[in-house]
């Protein structure tokens, strides 16, 4: 009987690891830089701008890939994120953006939802590179030193200000943006 249970608790470990290993491997891979623009480099313009952005390559060789914006390093939050992602599946299929046009057409309304989750987790992706604390601000120039102290002290968060960095920015983002107040 002993035995019994022993080997159905290693069955079970093992089992568990390759189960884990598998859905691990399966996080990581969607998550690659290949993996987002195996839909998002053909028709629609976020890849071809992300390649002119300083995030893609810079005098420091550090890159920040698409994931490392769009989707959050803890467990929960980008198991979340990953299924909220399987409605891109759904668009793909009936081509929501299968154009530059629709893309445009679309662009405003995307750029609206990623503005709104960053404003609500406090820009929590830019801030696993970029920690306010460690900024030099005698390296900064004049006008990002004052709109640093700024937003330190009245707590304004990264994408308040620093909307369309890597993609250009939609027609009426501004108004739109402020309008609800992102
Ligand atoms: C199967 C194709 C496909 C893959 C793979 C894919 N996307 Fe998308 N994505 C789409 C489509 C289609 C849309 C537009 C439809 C929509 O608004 O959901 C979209 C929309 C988006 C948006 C706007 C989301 C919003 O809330 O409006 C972001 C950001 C995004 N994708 C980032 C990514 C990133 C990062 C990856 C890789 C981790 C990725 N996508 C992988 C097809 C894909
Ligand atoms: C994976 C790390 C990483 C993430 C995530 C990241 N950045 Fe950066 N960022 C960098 C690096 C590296 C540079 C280039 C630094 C250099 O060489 O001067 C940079 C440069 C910048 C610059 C100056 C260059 C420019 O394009 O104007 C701004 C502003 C900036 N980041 C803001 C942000 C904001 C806002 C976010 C969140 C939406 C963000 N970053 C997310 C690493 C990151
Ligand atoms: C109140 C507005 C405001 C907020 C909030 C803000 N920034 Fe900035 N930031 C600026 C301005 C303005 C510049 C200068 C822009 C330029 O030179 O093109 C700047 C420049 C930068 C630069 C480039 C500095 C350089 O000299 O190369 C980085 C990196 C940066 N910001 C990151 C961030 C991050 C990360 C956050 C959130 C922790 C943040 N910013 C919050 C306004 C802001
Ligand atoms: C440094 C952070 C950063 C990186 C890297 C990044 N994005 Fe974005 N992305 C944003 C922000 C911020 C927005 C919201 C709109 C804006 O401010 O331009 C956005 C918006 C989008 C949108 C909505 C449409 C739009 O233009 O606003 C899509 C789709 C998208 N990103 C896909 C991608 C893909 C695919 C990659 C990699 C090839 C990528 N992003 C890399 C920060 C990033």
């Amino acid at each position: 009987m002993r035995k019994y249970i022993s080997v159905t608790l290693i069955v079970g470990f093992v089992v568990g690891i390759v189960f884990l290993s598998i859905f691990n491997w399966t996080l990581t891979l969607t998550n690659t830089e290949d993996f987002c623009i195996s839909c998002h480099a053909m028709k629609d313009n976020s890849y071809a701008e992300f390649k002119e952005s300083m995030h893609h390559k810079n005098k420091s060789g550090v890159r920040a890939t698409c994931s490392d914006c769009h989707v959050p390093k803890t467990f929960f939050a980008k198991i979340k994120r990953k299924i909220a992602a399987s409605t891109e599946v759904y668009h793909t299929l009936i081509g929501t953006i299968d154009t530059k046009e629709k893309y445009e057409t679309h662009r405003l309304k995307m750029a609206l939802n990623v503005w709104q989750t960053m404003t609500e987790n406090d820009s929590k992706a830019c801030r696993n590179c970029h920690k306010a604390d460690n900024m030099d601000f005698e390296e900064q120039n004049k006008s990002a030193i004052k709109k640093h102290i700024k937003a330190k002290k009245e707590g304004i968060t990264c994408i308040k200000c620093h909307k369309g960095l890597v993609h250009e920015m939609p027609e009426d983002g501004e108004e739109e943006a402020e309008k609800r107040g992102l």
